[in-house]
């Protein structure tokens, strides 16, 4: 039975009614959508908009509806949407009385609601779930504080580093993914029922006894903006599309870094996949669908931004377009997040393979020039004359290392210690800056890491 039969002379077209239909999706809000049907009619029943004993029972039988629905018993189909759906529910239970639920209501403010008590979850299981990949991401660094690897720039060898700092700029952004979705559960976490169709109603309602009853620090302030708004939907996708570039940036690297040429580290068999054909691949699977799942997450974002340029306040049907893009964003984020964080647990680090890797490459060069630049030479004239030392090393076969004193002597003033100078392990020391990967500096980003994942 459709909720607006009343007005209608004949019944909706089959196939009207499926492409309006929204409960193949929103189904999944029902929890939420009990949740908030329940508080709208305590509010009802206290504020003597219907008898107390009226919202008692109506309460009760939402709870038998969800408790129901939980065990399996009552399947959830037949229906317009979620709310048509639990509103015929309610009163083929109660009867008459079910039909006093919705006084005072829209399903616009309704669904308003819906979406908000969604995304007030999901936002704290995915920042659950990116703290628990920061603390896999700190457990790795802190056990490679001395893992000497090459930075790249340009993805060329540029300077000597650690395996924790390359780990911990992740860690970084990763923490930076975790403030946007708290920022982004603010603006979700306000309470928008009360706010009817669109001008609200003129039953005496107790908004703030709804915001209360379900845990919302604030209500909204305005019913035409409160039934419209979706930029909370688009503050979430967005959050979540920051998040999966970070990932397939990592991915992208992991899967760089796994292949023949780099070996810097193994993927465990649990987390890559075989070929039909070629029985020597071990592939990256899950890596590059991470990387793949970026761009659906990216159109997601696109699809809701889209859906909500053009739309005339207050509510139009084209807002049930937002469910779908945010429940697909959700998902694959949570799903690409458990993965990734369980493969980086169980990924071999390849520490020799990384050390041999840092000495090739020049990637003491810039130790070189600042070597004379200390010496009085200036940094521009050091940089130029360790620019043509490393020409004629490639000229020459040779590398920073190889080269003798008296061949680094024909291009400037230096004395034996600058073998010790380019050991990659003593340019990295000499980084104590904070931001640099020494080990004490490494230690300070560490700690202040575990403070933001206890108080965050
Ligand atoms: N299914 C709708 C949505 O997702 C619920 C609100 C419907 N309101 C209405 N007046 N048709 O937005």
């Amino acid at each position: 039975m459709k909720l607006w039969a009343g007005r209608f002379e004949s019944e909706i077209d089959k196939e009207a009614d499926s492409f309006n239909s929204s409960l193949n999706f929103d189904k999944r809000l029902y929890y939420y959508d009990i949740t908030g049907s329940k508080a709208h009619c305590t509010m009802l029943g206290k504020c003597g908009i219907i008898p107390a004993a009226e919202a008692d029972i109506i309460v009760k039988a939402l709870d038998g509806i969800l408790a129901d629905i939980e065990s399996g018993m009552t399947v959830i189909e037949n229906a317009e949407d979620i709310h048509s759906f639990v509103e015929n529910e309610l009163v083929s239970r109660i009867g008459e009385v079910g039909k006093k639920l919705h006084t005072g209501r829209s399903r616009n403010d309704q669904i308003a609601l819906d979406i908000r008590l969604f995304l007030r979850d999901a936002a704290k299981n995915i920042i659950a779930l990116i703290k628990s990949l920061i603390k896999q991401l700190v457990e790795i660094s802190e056990n490679n504080l001395e893992t000497v690897m090459p930075a790249f720039t340009h993805l060329q060898k540029a300077q000597p580093t650690t395996l924790a700092h390359h780990f911990m700029a992740y860690a970084e952004m990763f923490a930076r993914d975790v403030k946007r979705f708290k920022e982004a559960l603010d603006r979700i976490n306000v309470m928008p029922l009360g706010s009817g169709a669109c001008t609200s109603t003129s039953y005496p309602i107790n908004r703030e006894m709804v915001a209360e009853l379900l845990d919302f620090p604030a209500i909204t302030s305005n019913s035409m903006d409160a039934v419209s708004d979706r930029d909370f939907v688009i503050d979430f996708i967005s959050a979540a599309s920051i998040a999966m570039m970070h990932l397939s940036r990592f991915s992208e690297e992991i899967i760089i870094w796994s292949s023949d040429e780099y070996k810097y580290v193994e993927l465990s068999d649990k987390f890559s996949t075989g070929s039909s054909i070629m029985p020597q691949k071990k592939n990256p699977d899950m890596n590059e669908l991470l990387r793949g799942k970026t761009g659906r997450v990216y159109g997601d974002l696109m699809s809701i931004l889209t859906v909500m340029k053009g739309i005339p306040l207050a509510y139009d049907k084209d807002l049930q377009e937002d469910k779908e893009c945010v429940f697909d964003a959700y998902d694959t984020l949570k799903a690409c997040l458990g993965i990734f964080t369980a493969l980086l647990g169980d990924m071999k680090i390849n520490k020799d393979r990384l050390r041999e890797s840092t000495d090739g490459g020049f990637t003491g060069a810039t130790e070189c020039a600042d070597y004379l630049a200390k010496r009085g030479v200036p940094f521009r004239d050091a940089h130029s004359i360790i620019g043509q030392l490393v020409v004629y090393c490639i000229k020459n076969g040779k590398t920073l290392q190889t080269l003798t004193l008296d061949e680094y002597n024909k291009f400037g003033d230096f004395r034996e210690d600058i073998f010790d100078v380019i050991k990659p392990e003593n340019a990295i020391a000499r980084r104590t800056a904070p931001g640099s990967p020494s080990v004490k500096a490494m230690k300070d980003e560490i700690d202040k890491m575990k403070k933001f994942l206890t108080k965050a």
